[in-house]
């Protein structure tokens, strides 16, 4: 028997260390490394014996069932990110921040699905079974016939789900509070996750049950985050939100059997989790028409375009270093398009702050995204009011061109239900040519004003007043 030692192990990472140190080097958290003894680590029996292998059957790559049967769960929004429903014997990870509204959205999945006459066992191990029917008394949802119980063992879990029918849906709230008799760590530590979510993929893939579970994302370390089983997992989806607003996000991260660019909109009421078939209406809702520093982004999430407003706010800065600020938008995108602005159109922001924000806590990853952000820094600087009814959206080269994105008609599409009259967009030319876009056959559903590169875009904003500032824009 090996000497009983322990290990340094990142909560956040599950990085090994050799000892015990303040920041883990592989993934940059602080104060998340925690000692643990490595009981799981250790082989299985019969691989110490030196047992001979077993022969298996090698098959081909062809032959096999085209798509995964499903099972809907009939909550669009939640299908959608899935990748059209629960696949059976796949095993699914939420994470998201504590209180986001996990739990909520679980019950109303497990219910909707119990209806529907599908075996659904929602096993919770942060609360007690009579605050799980709260809960659902309060989302109307207490006569569903979901199978409670309130286990954090998860042999014993194991054990009691493989007894009766296959269930379809089985639903682990939390990972991080299972423990199993395998490890010898603490629950909530790494091996102890880990370990856990082990036996509960085991039972999955034999059952042929689709297995949820819950991870939530810690910042402290002081347990372990889902970050240590989403390699394990076939699909991974975050729920995101924040305090100030209603609406939550699912978003998928991986996942084995569909997309990972789709996401699902919710918004939180009193009465659980409602979808949102139209985010776009919701995140224009309050809009500050007739200020300037604002324009309207065309985007695209998946297969479904998002329209949401862009704020800027470009003001003399009283700091030797000006600031940067963005809320909603990736930060070193923003400082190429400060850079190109500077560089293309003689546009210098180095004695401004700039201040750039996706209205409504909406997050967006798209390059598409760049003129959107570029008219409302432009507007923000000259004080020229963009016009409430154009939409933008497009990429800037480091040259300085406009360049085409995908899914223009969809987008063009969603503007115009809106009731947005115009689209300031790239020139499309040179895509057309390559032939790819089978979409542009028919006519855009708005006019479009075409332009090929950033300095049109400011040459347009600086034709328009009233501006405070038009000389920063004019000497471009
Ligand atoms: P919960 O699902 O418990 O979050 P998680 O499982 O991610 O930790 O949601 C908790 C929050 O949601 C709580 O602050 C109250 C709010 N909430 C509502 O606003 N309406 C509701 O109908 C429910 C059930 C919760
Ligand atoms: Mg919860």
């Amino acid at each position: 028997m090996a000497k009983k030692t322990t290990s340094f192990i990142c909560q956040a990472c599950g990085a090994l260390h050799s000892r015990w140190q303040g920041k883990c080097e592989s993934c940059g958290a602080w104060n998340s490394i925690a000692e643990e003894s490595p009981a799981a680590v250790t082989l299985p029996a019969a691989h110490r014996s030196g047992r001979k292998g077993r022969l298996i059957e090698l098959q081909s790559l062809a032959g096999t069932n085209d798509s995964p049967p499903r099972t809907q769960t009939h909550i669009a929004e939640f299908d959608r990110v899935a990748g059209g429903g629960i696949v059976p014997g796949s095993v699914l990870l939420i994470g998201g921040d504590p209180g986001i509204g996990k739990s909520t959205l679980l019950i109303q999945v497990s219910a909707t699905l119990a209806r529907a006459g599908h075996r659904v066992i929602y096993v919770s191990g942060e609360e007690a079974v009579e605050q799980v029917r709260l809960r659902a008394d309060r989302l109307g949802l207490a006569n569903a016939p979901v199978e409670l119980a309130a286990e954090t063992n998860v042999e014993d879990i194991a054990a009691t789900l493989s007894q009766g029918r296959t269930p379809v849906l089985v639903v682990i709230d939390s990972i991080q509070t299972m423990w199993t008799d395998t490890a010898e760590s603490a629950p909530g530590t790494v091996t102890q996750v880990r370990s856990s979510a082990q036996i509960l993929i085991r039972y999955a893939k034999q059952a042929g049950a689709a297995v949820i579970l819950v991870g939530h994302v810690t910042k402290d370390g002081q347990i372990a985050g889902p970050r240590v089983v989403e390699h394990m997992v076939d699909a991974v989806l975050s729920f995101e939100g924040d305090g100030a607003h209603q609406f939550r996000i699912l978003r998928a991260q991986k996942n084995r059997f569909g997309p990972t660019d789709e996401i699902g909109v919710f918004e939180m009421t009193g009465l659980g989790l409602s979808e949102v078939p139209n985010p776009s209406e919701l995140f224009l809702s309050n809009r500050d028409r007739g200020a300037p520093g604002t324009a309207v982004y065309a985007g695209m999430e998946g297969t479904r375009p998002v329209l949401v407003e862009i704020q800027a706010l470009v003001v003399p800065t009283s700091l030797g270093t000006p600031r940067r600020a963005v809320v909603g938008w990736d930060p070193s995108r923003l400082s190429m398009v400060l850079a190109v602005l500077e560089a293309r159109c003689g546009i210098k922001l180095g004695g401004h702050d700039v201040h750039l924000n996706v209205a409504g806590g909406f997050r967006i990853s798209e390059p598409a995204a760049d003129l959107a952000v570029a008219a409302a820094l432009v507007s923000s600087l000259s004080g020229a009011v963009l016009p409430a009814d154009s939409v933008y959206f497009g990429e800037i080269s480091l040259t300085g061109a406009a360049r085409p994105v995908p899914h223009a008609p969809a987008r063009l599409k969603e503007a115009a239900k809106l009731g947005f009259a115009r689209a300031v967009v790239p020139d499309a030319k040179a895509k057309e040519r390559g032939g790819k876009e089978r979409e542009r056959d028919s006519a855009p559903p708005i006019p479009l004003d075409v332009i090929g590169s950033l300095a049109d875009l400011v040459a347009g904003i600086a034709a328009r007043g009233p501006r405070r500032n038009a000389r920063a824009v004019e000497e471009a």
